[in-house]
């Protein structure tokens, strides 16, 4: 396979925080390859930079040194308007803490990607409907944040991010919150979109049975990643 297939191509990756008078490199080398329609796991501890190496592959944070390129293009090379632009086009995120907007319903916090990416507001609320509907919530559409549970909170989290069809998709504990029945009925879930809409994903995690979906399990070890074994 030539780099053009790839989705997500990192080289030597360094990353390092300052804290006070002290850096800490956190990321100290770090390779990376995801291909099309490929699920990736980057498992590991607390603390190791699981975060730190999905906030950069998202254009969310910048780096010492190295290569990342993502969906052809390199993030070095982006201004902090490209970026957000990068990020509207080609990234979903679904995030541990759900990060729903408490004063819209569901359906228009799914509703939200579309409207940025400038669909027509009929157009949005159908696509964000049919959304929610293939993750069981089409009855819930005008339910607010606050009147759901942890387990449909996250499963309109997995619409918001999947809604809109982008490239790839970094995952950050996206079952870090929930019950062991909650966690399954959502990877189950994410599995079933990731077959059927072929998005590229990157699944940051520590729970061993979600990282079982990936097709190639790595984790992050001294700052490099390693694959699973
Ligand atoms: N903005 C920051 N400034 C300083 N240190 C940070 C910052 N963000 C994360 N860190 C540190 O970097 C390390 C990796 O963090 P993180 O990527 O969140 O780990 P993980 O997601 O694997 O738990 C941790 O030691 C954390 O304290
Ligand atoms: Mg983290």
């Amino acid at each position: 396979m030539t780099d053009s297939n790839l989705v997500v191509n990192v080289k030597n990756l360094v990353k390092s925080y300052q804290v006070v008078d002290k850096s800490f490199q956190i990321l100290q080398g770090l390779n990376l390859e995801v291909a099309a329609k490929e699920i990736v796991s980057v498992e590991g501890a607390s603390g190791v930079g699981k975060s730190t190496l999905l906030n950069i592959l998202g254009a969310m944070d910048s780096y010492d040194s190295g290569l990342v390129d993502v969906c052809g293009t390199e993030l070095a090379t982006l201004t902090e308007r490209q970026k957000e632009l990068f990020r509207g086009e080609k990234i979903s995120i679904i995030f541990q803490q759900h990060m729903l907007l408490p004063d819209f319903t569901a359906l228009e916090n799914v509703m939200i990607p579309l409207m940025i990416a400038k669909h027509s507001k009929i157009k949005a609320k159908e696509e964000a409907a049919s959304m929610l509907d293939k993750v069981g919530l089409g009855e819930r559409l005008d339910s607010f944040p606050s009147q759901l549970s942890g387990g449909e909170s996250a499963r309109v989290g997995v619409a918001r991010a999947l809604v809109a069809g982008k490239e790839l998709v970094l995952a950050d504990e996206p079952t870090g919150n929930l019950d062991r029945e909650n966690s399954r009925m959502l990877m189950d879930l994410i599995r079933n979109l990731q077959q059927e809409m072929s998005f590229s994903l990157i699944l940051v995690t520590h729970d061993m049975e979600l990282a079982s979906m990936a097709h190639k399990r790595n984790k992050i070890i001294s700052g490099v990643l390693q694959p699973f074994v």
